[in-house]
């Protein structure tokens, strides 16, 4: 460890280190010893930088609300996207998605099978008994925010409303999970037991992620772990809990046509909510959702 007694904390803070992350140091150190995989310094954000992940946030849970305000039967999901676009830009702010890695549009889409990066489309038309899940991410002054959630169109078939019912649970017992010093497998069981107390299955390879400072950081966050496994959660850590919750098998596909899409391998429905969360020293703070 790092002796920083004397001078200002590591966490730009511009705290003395004493007052700052001297006993968040302590900790860290005691549970590496340990032989538990500890997240990089690079990770914890001060209360600045938070700050800054919350006004971001802030414009992306507006423009999820304006969605939700005018999504319904027969809006197409290229209409969406221009939403998304005009009401992140009319803040000053950036969709994340668009051209990142090549994605061509602001904000992904996913209707029923589709289980995550659906992209919008004119052709599209949402029609009753459809769910579709948006997922809206945010760069502003160049921090990030990303939440998605589900929307039901018209009349919903009670299966499918279980599904987004359970699919948010799994999120809130996820949340309810995090600990500071605690670890991300303590939430992901949390995710995976509920799901499967219901008859569900967890999509194992697309997950959440580290975020604030770029759109993807480290770590990756997978929701089938065990309990006291993984990585510690510590306080100043930010990810996002948004686990794919298939009605069906967990298995799953990529579009090879457009790159992006995923879909169920068995064709069965698929839902998915998405919050962003900061680790506290008390619990956990939603930043975006
Ligand atoms: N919000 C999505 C996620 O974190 C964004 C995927 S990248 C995109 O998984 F380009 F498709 F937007
Ligand atoms: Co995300």
């Amino acid at each position: 460890m790092e002796i920083e007694r004397d001078g200002l904390c590591w966490c730009g803070s511009g705290l003395a280190y004493e007052d700052c992350h001297r006993g968040f140091d302590e900790k860290w150190e005691e549970m590496r010893r340990k032989g538990f995989t500890m997240p990089a310094r690079s990770l914890i954000k001060n209360p600045k930088q938070i700050e800054s992940i919350r006004e971001s946030a802030k414009i992306n849970i507006a423009v999820l609300d304006y969605v939700a305000e005018h999504i319904g039967e027969g809006t197409t999901t290229g209409q969406i996207d221009q939403w998304v676009y005009h009401q992140t830009t009319s803040r000053g702010a950036i969709p994340a998605p668009l051209n990142y890695n090549g994605f061509p549009k602001s904000v992904c889409t996913s209707v029923n099978e589709e289980v995550c990066h659906g992209i919008p489309s004119d052709e599209v038309i949402l029609k009753s008994g459809d769910i579709v899940n948006v997922d809206a991410s945010t760069v502003y002054k160049g921090f990030f925010s990303d939440s998605s959630r589900m929307f039901m169109i018209g009349q919903v078939s009670e299966e499918k409303r279980r599904l987004v019912q359970v699919a948010r649970e799994c999120v809130e017992k996820g949340l309810r999970a995090v600990k500071p010093w605690g670890f991300l497998g303590d939430m992901a069981q949390a995710v995976y037991d509920h799901a499967r107390a219901n008859g569900y299955s967890v999509v194992r390879q697309i997950g959440g992620h580290g975020i604030g400072l770029a759109f993807h950081e480290s770590p990756w966050v997978g929701y089938v772990g065990r309990r006291g496994s993984g990585m510690v959660m510590a306080p100043g850590m930010v990810f996002t809990i948004e686990p794919m919750i298939n009605m069906g098998r967990s298995a799953v596909f990529q579009d090879e046509a457009n790159g992006w899409t995923i879909y169920t391998r068995d064709g069965m429905p698929s839902a998915q909510w998405e919050i962003q969360v900061a680790v506290t020293e008390q619990g956990a703070e939603v930043l975006s959702d």
